[in-house]
C-alpha cells in the first residue's frame, strides 16, 4: 500500500465536483488499490475521514474511521466505513455547531454547523448498499467528508470567522468548552 500525497486548499482538484463510480469502475483493481491507499494514507495522517479528491483523484469516494483518535480525542469512534457515491439526506432540522478541521486545511479549525441526523445511502467497496442513519458528532463527520465530494471545505461554513483558530490555540483556549458541548451532543444523540 502506499501513502499518497494530500491536496492543500488552493489547489482546484478540491473545488471540483467528484463524479460518480460506475459499478464497473469499482470492480476494478486500480479502484480497490485507491480504496486501499486512501485508508492507509487516512490513518497514516491521523485523519478522521479521506476523501478521494484529496488525493488528487475525483471520484466519488470516502474513508471514515475513527479509533481513540489523537486529532480528535473527544470524538465518539467510528468503524472503518467507505462509501462509493453517497448521498446524504438530513433527519429533521436540528443542528449543532462543530469545530472542525481538515487535513486539506493545514492548522486551521472553525465552527461549523451541522445536522445532526442524518440518513446515508451509498455503496461499500464490494458494491453492496449502505442504508442506514447516523447522528451526532459522526453526522458531523460524515457531512465534512461528503462535502470534499462537493467541492466544499468547512471553511466556506465557517460563519462566525472570529472561532478560526491555529490547533495550538485551539487547544489553549477552545478546546475545554468545546469538549462540553461535544458531551452534550453525545449525551442527546449518541454518537
Ligand atoms: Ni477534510
Amino acid at each position: 500500500m502506499t501513502i499518497l500525497k494530500i491536496a492543500h486548499i488552493g489547489h482546484p482538484v478540491l473545488r471540483e465536483r467528484a463524479r460518480e463510480l460506475s459499478l464497473e469502475e469499482l470492480g476494478k483493481d486500480s479502484t480497490q488499490t485507491l480504496i486501499d491507499d486512501l485508508v492507509e494514507t487516512m490513518r497514516d495522517a491521523n485523519g478522521a475521514g479521506l476523501a478521494a479528491n484529496q488525493v488528487h483523484v475525483s471520484v466519488r469516494v470516502c474513508a471514515i474511521e475513527v479509533h481513540d483518535n489523537p486529532r480528535y480525542p473527544y470524538k465518539p469512534n467510528i468503524p472503518l466505513t467507505i462509501l462509493v457515491n453517497p448521498t446524504l439526506t438530513p433527519v429533521g432540522d436540528e443542528r449543532f455547531d462543530n469545530y472542525e478541521g481538515c487535513l486539506s486545511v493545514p492548522d486551521l479549525r472553525g465552527v461549523v454547523s451541522r445536522f445532526a441526523e442524518l440518513r446515508v445511502q451509498a455503496l461499500d467497496r464490494a458494491g453492496r448498499p449502505i442504508d442506514c442513519v447516523v447522528r451526532g458528532i459522526t453526522a458531523g463527520t460524515f457531512q465534512h467528508e461528503v462535502d470534499h465530494l462537493d467541492g466544499r471545505l468547512f471553511v466556506d461554513r465557517v460563519t462566525d470567522t472570529s472561532t478560526l483558530c491555529t490547533w495550538k490555540e485551539f487547544a489553549k483556549w477552545r478546546e475545554a468548552e468545546f469538549r462540553t458541548r461535544v458531551h452534550q451532543v453525545v449525551a442527546r444523540w449518541g454518537s
